[in-house]
């Protein structure tokens, strides 16, 4: 088996209630070593509770999962070691600088005092912290305290990493840096699971997305083939200029359907920029004169509402 084939979590039937509350409903499913995961999903969907579970948070109603193989219910600290979480809520120690917060994480996973002094100064110089590491966290800004988070979770180098909307409040500079390290992260082998509000965050780093509602998993793949099963698909609209004999368009492959109306041409596609293309080459052929065109991509965002009738960001 290759490393991607390979699983890096398995999911069994995992269901968690409070009380009646049943927050997550019997998921199955399997994330590949190396894979990055997104869990997308409204409000109170379940998707921390899932990643809580995963870490030895909280205790399954039932079910079964493994991380590396090892069993979150019969062997959760050897399943905690491997793993590093971004968790979605603060969760410091108050009385902590952010330098302490970060050597205490390393020395409670076993690391050696000089390795665990030595990635607390890499981490608040890569978060760009360092000035505030001997600041007690309750006087840190809420993106430095995220910055904080993320730091901890990545003290001892983990082979899994969930993040749960790890770049909530942080600046878009910061997220475009930590959307750097995550691909980086990645790059290295490290499985990825991010739970996220920001539809280019998923779009732009996931392998495969799950959609999550009423705890359970309502679609899973790609990106791309979430966007083509929607049935939404991309639309090109071309403004002509005069009338014109339209050439036949519907025989380029990437074309699903086109109509024309008010002087406007209007193309369902599958893929846009090469439809783009092929589209303006024909229209250009037959003497057509346009005046403008209008491409309006697919997101994950429209598959989201359909399929959940809410916003991503309510
Ligand atoms: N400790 C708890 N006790 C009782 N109910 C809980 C508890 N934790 C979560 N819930 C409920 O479980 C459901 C799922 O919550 P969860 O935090 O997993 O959602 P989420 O998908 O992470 O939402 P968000 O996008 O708002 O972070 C919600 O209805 C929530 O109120
Ligand atoms: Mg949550």
């Amino acid at each position: 088996m290759t490393p991607a084939e390979r699983k890096a979590i398995t999911i069994t039937g995992l269901t968690k209630a409070f009380d009646k509350l049943v927050a997550v409903d019997r998921i199955d499913l399997d994330i590949g070593e190396g894979e990055f995961f997104g869990l997308l999903g409204p409000n109170g969907a379940g998707k921390t509770t899932l990643i809580r579970m995963l870490v030895g948070l909280c205790v399954p109603t039932a079910g079964k999962a493994t991380i590396l193989g090892r069993d979150i219910v019969s062997d959760p600290y050897g399943a905690r070691e491997l793993v590093g979480v971004v968790p979605q809520d603060f969760n410091f120690d108050d009385n902590l600088t952010a330098r302490d917060i970060l050597t205490y994480h390393g020395g409670y996973f076993g690391m050696q005092r000089r390795e665990r002094e030595e990635r607390a100064d890499e981490l608040l110089a890569f978060l760009e912290i360092k000035e505030k590491a001997n600041t007690t966290c309750t006087k840190l800004s809420g993106g430095m305290k995220r910055r904080l988070l993320i730091g901890r979770a990545l003290m001892t180098r983990p082979q899994v990493l969930f993040l749960d909307e790890p770049t909530t409040g942080v600046d878009v500079q910061l997220r475009h840096s930590l959307w750097d390290m995550f691909r980086k992260m990645k790059g290295s082998g490290t499985t990825i699971i991010l739970t996220t509000h920001y539809i280019e965050e998923a779009e732009s780093l996931c392998d495969r997305v799950a959609i999550m509602d009423y705890g359970k998993i309502i679609a899973l793949g790609s990106p791309d083939e979430l966007k083509k099963t929607s049935g939404s698909g991309n639309l090109i609209e071309i403004v002509i200029t005069g009338a014109h004999a339209i050439p036949d368009l519907k025989t380029i492959p990437e074309v699903v359907r086109v109509w024309w109306k008010d002087g406007t041409l209007s193309a369902r596609v599958t893929d846009a920029d090469i439809a783009a293309i092929k589209i303006l080459d024909r229209l250009r052929t037959a003497n057509v004169a346009v005046r403008s065109m209008h491409v309006t991509k697919a997101s994950l965002e429209d598959v989201f509402l359909k399929l959940t009738g809410r916003e991503l960001r309510e």
